[in-house]
């Protein structure tokens, strides 16, 4: 488990705040009109407690302690069901709208991604949706992931960091090395994260092997068609069961 550290879960918020693609998870979970919706990968719930309203459930889900409770204790968490798993706790035909944001769907490895891909279709009523993002491998962005030693201010104290990465193996699965020493009292904790780049055939193989239809690919938050160049590092996409 990499966020399996409360000072990692804090810097984690500091690193990824609030921003557009929160602003597209909400439109569209208010354009479809979602009743029920399940955040899985909810990290610590930033985006989560947002998508919370008046005649809808909203319920994040997890495998990293630190994270969730972080989104547990933050205000307006009491309004979330928060479990900690991942795919294994959803519930059959429950769920108008899925989400995976943060590129959740790059952290999950291997076969674990067909079973989560799986229990997501089951979990979907006849008409839900859903919806993740992932980078596009032809963009390469783990090219511009090393970063050298540095040292900067945080809430959990002055922070050295430095992020080296391994290419994709064969898989697709590129390592980053994230180096962190917690100056304040020497603490060094030394995090391996897999993430697994797929491209865009890939994935709509993945989900087309369980039942989900793609029903489109996005190159960013705005709605703009993804079209397979190695210019487009990003693909949003939406996935339904057939009508
Ligand atoms: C980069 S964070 C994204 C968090 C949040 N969704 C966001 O937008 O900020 C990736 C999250 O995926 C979670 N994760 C890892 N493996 C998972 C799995 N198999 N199923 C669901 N979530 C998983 C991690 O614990 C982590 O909180």
């Amino acid at each position: 488990m990499t966020y399996d550290d409360p000072r990692l879960a804090v810097l984690y918020d500091v690193d990824n705040p609030d921003g557009p693609d929160h602003d597209f998870f909400r439109r569209f979970a208010d354009d479809l009109g979602a009743k029920d919706i399940v955040d899985l990968g909810c990290g610590t719930g930033l985006l989560t407690i947002t998508l919370v309203k008046p005649g809808r459930t909203v319920m994040g889900i997890d495998p990293a302690p630190a994270m969730l409770e972080r989104a547990v204790t933050r205000p307006g968490g009491e309004a979330v069901n928060w479990v900690l798993g991942a795919s294994d706790v959803l519930t059959p035909c429950t769920a108008d709208l899925i989400i995976m944001s943060g590129n959740v769907a790059m952290h999950i490895i291997g076969d674990d991604w067909h079973t989560t891909l799986v229990a997501v279709a089951r979990a979907l009523r006849p008409y839900g949706r859903f919806v993740f993002e992932a980078r596009n491998p032809a963009a390469r962005a783990w090219t511009r992931w090393n970063d050298p030693l540095a040292e900067r201010d945080t809430p959990v104290g002055k922070l050295r960091e430095s992020v080296t990465t391994e290419p994709p193996d064969i898989n697709g699965v590129v390592l980053m090395h994230c180096h962190n020493e917690f100056l304040d009292d020497g603490d060094v904790l030394d995090v391996e994260q897999p993430l697994q780049f797929r491209d865009r055939a890939q994935i709509e193989a993945d989900l087309a092997a369980v039942g989900l239809g793609t029903l489109h690919v996005w190159s960013d938050w705005a709605g703009t068609s993804f079209g397979d160049t190695e210019a487009e590092p990003l693909m949003v996409f939406e996935a339904a069961l057939p009508s």
